[in-house]
C-alpha cells in the first residue's frame, strides 16, 4: 500500500535567509521506491548504524507500506532522510540522518517537522524516537527538536 501522503515536494525551504551560511534551498518530499538505493547510500555516509532491514528490498518495502519515507534533497541529491510510522496507536520516528556535507542547515528539524505534520494529519498522540544514546549528537539533536529521554525504558529486540 502506497503511503497516505502526497508525493509531490511538501517543502521547501531558502536556507540562505536564516543565520545558516549555506545558500542551497532543500526540498523534502516522499521518497519513491526506485530511489532506495540513493537512500542506503545516504546513510551509508551519513554512518548511522546498520541493521538487518538495510537492503534495497526492505527500503522499497517500507516506501511502499504506509509508513511516509521523507527525504531531503538538495539540487536533486539526497541529502537527508527519516522514516515516520503510525500502526494505528502510537506514531515511530526512524533514521533520521543528514549527508555530513549538510548538517548544522536545520535539514534534520525540517524532515521531523514534517515528519509531524505527516502523522498529525493521521490523529497520531505520541511519537517515540529510538536514539542511540552513545552519540552525544543524536541525544543534543532530539533533545533540541522537544523530544524527551524516558527514563526506565530499555529497548528489546529480536531478529527472528
Ligand atoms: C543528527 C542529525 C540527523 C542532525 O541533522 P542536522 O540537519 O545537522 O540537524 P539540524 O541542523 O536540524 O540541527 C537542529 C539542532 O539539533 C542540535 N544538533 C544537531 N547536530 C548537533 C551536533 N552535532 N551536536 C550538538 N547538537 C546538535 C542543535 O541544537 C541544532 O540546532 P542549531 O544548529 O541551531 O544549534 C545528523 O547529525 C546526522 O545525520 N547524524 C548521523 C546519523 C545519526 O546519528 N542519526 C541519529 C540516530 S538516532
Amino acid at each position: 500500500m502506497r503511503s497516505a501522503f502526497p508525493t509531490a515536494p511538501v517543502t521547501t525551504m531558502d536556507v540562505s535567509d536564516n543565520t545558516n551560511t549555506h545558500p542551497d534551498p532543500f526540498v523534502i518530499r516522499e521518497c519513491h521506491p526506485e530511489e532506495a538505493e540513493a537512500l542506503l547510500a545516504l546513510w551509508q555516509a551519513a554512518g548511522t548504524s546498520p541493521s538487518v532491514t538495510d537492503t534495497i528490498t526492505d527500503i522499497r518495502g517500507s516506501i511502499e507500506s504506509s509508513a511516509t519515507v521523507l527525504i531531503a534533497e538538495v539540487d536533486q541529491r539526497i541529502v537527508g532522510s527519516l522514516i515516520a510510522t503510525f500502526d494505528g496507536w502510537r506514531g515511530n520516528m526512524y533514521r533520521i540522518a543528514v549527508h555530513p556535507d549538510y548538517r548544522r542547515r536545520g535539514i534534520g528539524r525540517a524532515l521531523v517537522a514534517e515528519g509531524e505534520r505527516c502523522l498529525a494529519k493521521l490523529g497520531v498522540k505520541r511519537i517515540t524516537a529510538l536514539v542511540e544514546e552513545k552519540y552525544p549528537w543524536a541525544v543534543a539533536f532530539w533533545s533540541s527538536v522537544g523530544y524527551e529521554i524516558e527514563p526506565g525504558i530499555v529497548r528489546f529486540f529480536r531478529n527472528p
